[in-house]
């Protein structure tokens, strides 16, 4: 299973803080803005993860994440020349998918809930089998949104039965999201080939869901009641989420998203290259969180 972060974009809603720098290495709070997606592959216990951004933006990328090894994965990098849709990433990535099934996250979405991990897995565990997974969230203005559609009676642990995905539709059919989360059977970027631009000129990810939903290969989880996600790429979600993530690691003192923790959880890295990670981050709270990890303070 490989993993995509999507973190390209021109980033204009968020002019000026993003003239000179990507909108993925902003701050929430005391990390950048890319560790909270990378944290969420990890989660699915993905270990080879492409980063794809501007031309601009992927040096920096690269500057802050090298190559993964700090967090025993292997990271590497591929330009998007123009943001022209989210699909166009596995065209992009198509010789580092090879013939692997993929998820792919965007670079601004956060997700943070007890339990993602095994979610994860069961999505991971179905792209290995041929279906595609995307996971819908409860909103309040779904016109913003890519939006599915479901049988309410159908949910189960496992998901509930698609019946219609729109890309931000003017009369949506249900108030469910489609997160910045999507997981592919292998064959991905040949079903990518056939994607044709939307009218707003983009390879949306909306169409792709819907080639997989109308090969009856289109699951759907929910992220419910426990779960939160945001995308923070405007001023007022980028707000709000550096007011939730300081809100809960100031309250319980345990980090959320930090890739380094993760890694040593899954026995991915050793004592010491946690320690050399911990050291990295000098006296910053981010590095002394780090060091509770290691004298075995915090459980996962
Ligand atoms: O956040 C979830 C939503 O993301 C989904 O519900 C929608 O179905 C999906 O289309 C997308 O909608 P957005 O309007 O948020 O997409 P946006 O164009 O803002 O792009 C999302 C992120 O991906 C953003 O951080 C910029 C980056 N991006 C976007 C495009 C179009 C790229 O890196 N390359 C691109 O070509």
């Amino acid at each position: 299973m490989k993993g995509i972060i999507l973190a390209g974009g021109a980033g204009t809603r968020l002019y000026p803080l993003t003239i000179v720098t990507s909108k993925q290495l902003l701050p929430v709070y005391d990390k950048p803005m890319i560790y909270y997606p990378l944290s969420t592959l990890m989660l699915a216990e993905i270990r080879e993860v492409l980063i794809i951004s501007t031309p601009e933006d992927t040096p920096r990328i690269k500057q802050l994440l090298g190559d993964g090894s700090q967090f025993g994965m292997e990271l590497s990098y591929a330009v998007q020349e123009k943001p022209e849709g989210l699909a166009q990433a596995f065209t992009i990535g198509r010789d580092f998918i090879g013939d692997d099934a993929c998820a792919m996250v965007l670079g601004d979405n956060i997700f943070y809930g007890n339990g993602l991990n095994h979610k994860l897995l069961d999505a991971t565990s179905d792209a290995e089998n041929g279906k595609a997974t995307i996971f819908g969230y409860y909103v309040e203005d779904p016109e913003r949104f890519g939006i599915m559609e479901f049988e309410k009676e159908s949910g189960d642990a496992h998901g509930v039965r698609v019946l219609s995905v729109e890309e931000k539709p003017k009369n949506p059919k249900s108030n469910y999201a489609i997160v910045g989360l999507y997981f592919y059977p292998k064959g991905v970027s040949d079903m990518a080939d056939n994607v044709k631009p939307s009218a707003r000129g983009e390879l949306e990810i909306t169409t792709l869901n819907d080639m997989y939903l109308q090969e009856g290969r289109l699951n759907a989880q929910l992220l419910g009641r426990g779960y939160t996600w945001m995308d923070a790429g405007t001023f007022d979600s980028l707000q709000r989420a550096t007011d939730f993530v300081s809100m809960i690691e100031q309250y319980q003192g345990m980090s959320i998203s930090a890739p380094e923790e993760i890694a040593y959880h899954f026995g991915w890295i050793s004592d010491d290259q946690l320690r050399e990670s911990a050291a990295r981050y000098g006296k910053s709270p981010y590095g002394e969180r780090l060091m509770a990890v290691l004298e075995g303070k915090v459980v996962l």
